[in-house]
């Protein structure tokens, strides 16, 4: 019995941080990745780590906010692959400043429109095919601030927060469909993004290890895959509390963001 090659997997922002943890994660003989991000040469720093380990590799410089030309890729890399799993991760923050300025329009909008409205792009990239085949799982990164907003990034937070809604209700209108969707919540993971986190990052943990975890959740095709665990109970737990309460135990947490 021959058994069938490892689907294909299509990851945006695989050139740094987790995306790049992902990638590696998923590279294997016989797996086919189409990996996303802007910069040319980290693209290729990982395509290369991920091809040593047997995978086969096509690499897009591309803006996840620029629908058109990622549609096209997305779709001419599926007509020759079909893809078995979309993992829309590409994502920028912000927040207040090292100086304590609120965050200004401009840094707000820009994650708003890559992190939720890029993400949004990545997703309508597939479904097409993904629902004429009635076979794929989409992945959502979102974040644990998604579960409870952070004061120090009202931005972020939402773009965040918009993707945990975004995921729900894609699960719901797609399982019926034979597609599957996960939305993935991590707390601190070592990345270029946390460590223009000024502020304590408990329960912090390595790229490779939040990738591992990712890709077991997927896998077992969980609706949410929230880590650490105990932060994610923490999070959803201070929904019950008054809000002036839970706002102030935030407000203890407080951080700035350092611009990139
Ligand atoms: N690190 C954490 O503690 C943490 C916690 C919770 C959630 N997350 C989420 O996890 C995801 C990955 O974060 P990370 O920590 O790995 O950050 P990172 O190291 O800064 O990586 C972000 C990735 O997104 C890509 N990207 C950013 N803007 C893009 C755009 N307009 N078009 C295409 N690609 C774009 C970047 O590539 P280019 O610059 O090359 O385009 C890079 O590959 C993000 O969605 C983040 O919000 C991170």
């Amino acid at each position: 019995m021959t058994s069938r090659p490892p689907g294909a997997v299509v990851l945006t922002g695989a050139s740094s941080g987790i995306g790049a943890a992902l990638a590696l994660t998923y590279a294997e003989p016989g797996r086919t990745l189409g990996l996303i991000a802007r910069n040319k040469e980290r693209l290729a720093a990982t395509a290369n780590a991920c091809e040593s380990r047997g995978a086969k590799v096509f690499t897009a410089s591309l803006d996840v906010t620029e629908a058109a030309p990622l549609a096209s890729w997305v779709r001419d890399f599926d007509a020759v692959t079909p893809v078995e799993v979309l993992i829309a991760n590409a994502g920028v923050s912000g927040g207040r400043r090292p100086d304590g300025a609120f965050e200004d329009l401009e840094t707000a909008i820009r994650q708003l429109r890559i992190n939720l409205e890029g993400a949004v792009n990545s997703v309508d990239a597939i479904l097409q095919p993904m629902r004429r085949r009635r076979h794929g799982h989409i992945v959502l990164m979102s974040s644990l601030s998604g579960l409870r907003a952070l004061p120090d990034a009202p931005a972020y937070s939402a773009s965040k927060s918009g993707l945990l809604g975004y995921g729900a209700a894609l699960r719901g209108s797609l399982r019926p469909e034979g597609i599957r969707v996960t939305v993935v919540c991590p707390g601190f993971v070592t990345s270029p993004m946390s460590q223009r986190y000024l502020g304590a990052r408990p329960g912090e943990l390595s790229a490779e290890r939040a990738a591992r975890i990712i890709r077991r959740g997927v896998e077992r095709g969980k609706a949410r895959v929230v880590f650490p665990w105990h932060l994610g109970v923490a999070m959803r737990a201070s929904h019950l509390l008054p809000t002036i309460l839970s706002d102030a135990i935030m407000r203890r947490f407080g951080f700035r963001i350092a611009p990139e």
